[in-house]
């Protein structure tokens, strides 16, 4: 019998996250001095998406293909067969996706938004509504430039920043209910259910919605589709909150979500720790109405857009997604920076979710109006602080609607991530720390406004400035605290 590292107590009781796994190659950082990270900052528009990495110390901007793999996952890139049709490695993937999800099709594509612009080409159209816990920003970006109409039906509470809620992202039951008797079952194009919901702080789903969710959907005959990407937090989820699943082993729990679902679909550089993505489904019907779309957007049906090497890794790391010691790092990673950030008083969204931390920014700078993009400003006043590059999540990661007005997000954060196996706890115990003397200092960070606003996504690559002179008077006070700079 192997130790749950959970079980694994300290003499001295204190709580810390141990790693069941050691590092055997590793990628030297930098941490460059405040002054050049205020330049760096300027030369990056003030968003984190466009600093160079090269002048980050710690990079918790995503998970997103920057997990660490394990060794098997390297082997197994060895193997790869890259034949452009019917290729070995096609048919091990799928395999192994039908084994974890009793799935019949597996669809390849090179990421998750490429999943996404195939299901929306697919079953969106102009007016057609779909309804889901909650959205993301390039699911709800790909719908909407169809015509599609986005609504959400997460509970009123799992808006709130701190809550004892176990599954905040949760479906409201009567609320899905009301939505589709509005909009009319026909003029419903799907509902999705995403697990470890995103936007809202990685807050996971319970088996029991995951149920109630697909009857619903079942009786009414509308489709269910399943957003997997951020599926491994979420089972550790379930596994450790829902006391009735705490026995059932995680392939059980797996293979009943994809009996739920119509159709599934991942971002691999999430789910499986490899760079790519899939839909997968029972259905032979849905599986024609998308496969000729993959051929047209993605490439040949036995490679859709990914490298075969990335698909050997991902075929290894889907399987470790069963191995509870593998996903539980993160979770409790993210709980222990979380601790830190609480104990210090800082607001931080609970109860701690998957993915990373996150730190609720209109909170943090309630000075800062709503407008001026709080959750950005912080974001770079992080970097400023520590070197640390964290992602905007709140109204700058909205898209203005359709009359050119702001949508002001329901949630202004902050999020850290914490990859998979890539942070130590020291590492982490820096974060806490930058972040408690910018909390000190909080009245000093001001407001941002765009320099230049892209139509789409303005996110990833849209420039902003201070109001008013801000970063300096921060710079200022840090040389202040700590002269060295770093
Ligand atoms: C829940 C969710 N869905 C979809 C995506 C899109 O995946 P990708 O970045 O691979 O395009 C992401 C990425 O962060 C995600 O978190």
């Amino acid at each position: 019998m192997l130790a749950n590292c959970e079980k694994i107590n300290f003499f001295s009781g204190e709580e810390i996250p141990l790693e069941m796994h050691k590092a055997r190659m590793v990628q030297r950082i930098f941490l460059p001095t405040a002054e050049r990270r205020l330049e760096v900052l300027k030369e990056g528009g003030f968003n984190t998406f466009l600093l160079p990495n090269r002048e980050v110390f710690l990079d918790m901007l995503t998970d997103s293909g920057v997990n660490a793999m394990s060794e098997a996952q390297y082997a197994a890139m060895m193997l790869a067969d890259d034949s452009y049709a019917g290729s070995q490695t096609f048919y091990r993937l799928a395999e192994t996706l039908g084994e974890l999800f009793g799935t019949k099709y597996f669809l390849p594509a090179h990421q998750g938004r490429a999943c996404e612009n195939i299901l929306a080409n697919a079953y969106v159209g102009e007016g057609r509504v779909t309804i889901m816990n909650y959205h993301f920003t390039t699911t709800k970006a790909h719908i909407t430039r169809l015509g599609g109409r986005v609504l959400e039906a997460l509970a009123d509470d799992a808006l709130e920043s701190a809550s004892d809620n176990p599954f905040k992202g949760n479906f409201d039951l009567g609320k899905l209910e009301k939505m589709v008797a509005e909009a009319g079952v026909d003029n419903v194009a799907f509902v999705r259910l995403e697990a470890g919901t995103n936007l809202i702080g990685g807050q996971p789903v319970s088996m029991a919605n995951m149920r109630a969710v697909s009857a619903f959907c079942r009786k009414r005959g509308l489709l269910l589709v399943f957003d997997a990407s951020l599926l491994a937090d979420n089972l550790y989820f379930i596994k450790t909150r829902e006391a009735a699943e705490a026995h059932r082993s995680l392939a059980e729990i797996v293979l009943e979500i994809g009996s739920l679902m119509d159709i599934s679909y991942f971002s691999g550089r999430k789910l499986g720790c490899a760079r790519g993505g899939g839909l997968i489904t029972s259905s032979a019907e849905h599986y024609e109405k998308m496969r000729g779309l993959v051929t047209l957007y993605e490439g040949f049906l036995t490679y859709g857009g990914m490298s075969v090497r990335e698909m050997e890794a991902m075929n290894v790391g889907l399987k470790e997604t069963l191995d509870f010691q593998v996903i539980n790092q993160t979770p409790i990673f993210v709980a222990a920076l979380g601790r830190e950030l609480v104990a210090r008083g800082l607001p931080v969204i609970t109860p701690f979710g998957g993915l990373g931390c996150h730190v609720d920014a209109g909170a943090f700078l309630a000075h800062v109006p709503q407008e001026q993009y709080p959750a950005g400003a912080l974001a770079a006043a992080v970097y400023l602080t520590g070197g640390i590059r964290g992602m905007e999540r709140g109204t700058l990661s909205e898209q203005r609607g359709p009359d050119g007005r702001e949508t002001m997000a329901q949630m202004e954060l902050v999020r850290l991530a914490v990859p998979k196996r890539v942070f130590t706890l020291s590492q982490l115990k820096f974060v806490a720390d930058r972040l408690a003397w910018l909390h000190k200092n909080r009245e000093l960070v001001g407001g941002l406004e765009f320099e230049e606003e892209p139509e789409s996504l303005r996110f990833f690559f849209g420039r902003l400035r201070p109001k008013g002179d801000w970063p300096e008077r921060l710079l200022e006070r840090f040389l202040r605290d700590m002269p060295s700079g770093v």
